[in-house]
């Protein structure tokens, strides 16, 4: 192939731009930024490589570049609200609260039916305890003709009290989208911000009783993936480990670290549903029944997958009462007395339960089961 940098005619643009493009749609970031500087090398003023270019920058948490990207595509283009709404969530991950509101309502009054910035704001002021507000966000998106199952969700999750009669899973459209945004800065973030330790917990609480479950070398099923962080608190441990989760871009994350012998793109029940009988040892799940409220599925299969002796180890947000809610926060708790009925119904033995905090501020228990 010719160099297309060479030449700078608007042919060469287009292709240069295409090449970008791909590189960015399979989340190869380390490919595709360099491809997007060059088209704006020869074509400045190219409005949607710059645009992409912000992202890519955001997703790597790079927040100053992304917000000159931004920027300078909303002085070529004033009206971009995608624009608009990205530069609002650097303002947000910033922790800069007002400016990112500011953002996210400029968006919608250029484009009064995009759905992200209805998302973005009405997640902020529910996160800021203004309910009545991000359900007012929420009917506006729906009145735009919006996603029903996605703004029902969300709205659901916008009441004051935490409803137990709330759709039993987040949406698939809604965690792909969150998690592809937030991939960038999650171990970060989730690490160093809010202390996040649950993956090594997980593993501590595994290897504390691994004379009971499976022993040291386990093939492992690691449920929720996101970036890794299970297989960098397992290290050598797991003979092999699969990881299944739904967003694209958290799975780029967790394959450029290379522990995982596989990654699948799905939904995790369905992708157990469909998954060998039992061809695992331990199966993990991280912080990810915070997206999934009723987990009878989730424990058939999970017990159908794993050897006799096998373990499941995994966090919940812990409520009340003997059954699953969906929280103001828009995650979902599950009662012990679900959790454990779940367990002992379903084949398990109860090894160990420990209360810890998930995150700044948020308590949960942590759970290994054993199969019977
Ligand atoms: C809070 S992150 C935790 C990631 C990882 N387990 C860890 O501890 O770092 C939750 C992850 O679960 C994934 N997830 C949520 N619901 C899912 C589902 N139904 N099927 C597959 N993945 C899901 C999200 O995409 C996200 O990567």
């Amino acid at each position: 192939m010719s160099d297309p940098a060479s030449d700078p005619s608007s042919d060469t643009v287009d292709v240069l731009y295409r090449h970008a493009l791909a590189a960015y749609d399979q989340n190869d970031l380390a490919a595709a930024v360099p491809l997007f500087e060059q088209v704006l090398a020869v074509s400045p003023a190219h409005v949607e490589a710059r645009y992409k270019l912000g992202n890519a920058c955001k997703e790597q948490g790079h927040w100053d570049a992304a917000m000159a990207h931004y920027r300078e595509v909303l002085r070529l283009s004033p009206r971009h609200a995608e624009a608009m709404n990205n530069l609002g969530a650097v303002c947000q991950m910033r922790g800069s609260s007002g400016e990112a509101e500011d953002w996210y309502r400029q968006a919608l009054r250029a484009r009064p039916a995009l759905t992200q910035p209805h998302v973005n704001l009405g997640r902020l002021l529910q996160s800021a305890g203004r309910h009545a507000e991000a359900r007012d966000v929420y009917d506006a998106a729906l009145a735009q003709g919006g996603d029903a199952g996605l703004f029902g969700h969300l709205r659901d999750a916008a009441t004051t009290t935490p409803s137990d009669t709330a759709s039993a899973r987040a949406p698939e459209a809604y965690v792909r989208e969150t998690f592809d945004a937030f991939a960038g800065d999650f171990d970060r973030h989730l690490q160093d911000d809010l202390g996040y330790r649950v993956p090594a917990q997980l593993v501590e609480l595994l290897h504390r009783h691994s004379a009971d479950c499976a022993g040291a070398a386990m093939d492992v099923l690691d449920l929720g993936c996101g970036t890794g962080l299970v297989g960098d608190a397992l290290g050598s441990t797991a003979r092999s480990l699969v990881g299944v989760d739904l967003s694209g871009r958290m799975l780029e994350a967790a394959r450029r670290k290379g522990r995982y012998a596989a990654l699948h793109q799905a939904d995790i029940t369905a992708w157990l549903a469909a998954a060998g009988t039992g061809t695992a040892d331990c199966v993990i799940a991280a912080d990810v029944f915070i997206y999934l409220g009723e987990l009878e599925a989730i424990f058939r299969e999970v017990q159908r997958c794993l050897r006799p002796g096998g373990g499941f180890a995994f966090s919940v947000e812990s409520c009340e009462g003997d059954g699953y809610r969906l929280l103001s926060s828009g995650r979902y708790a599950q009662s012990p007395a679900y959790v454990e009925r779940l367990g002992a119904h379903g084949g398990f033995g109860l090894l160990a339960r420990e209360a810890v905090f998930i995150r700044q501020g948020v308590e949960g228990l942590l759970y290994l089961f054993q199969r019977r």
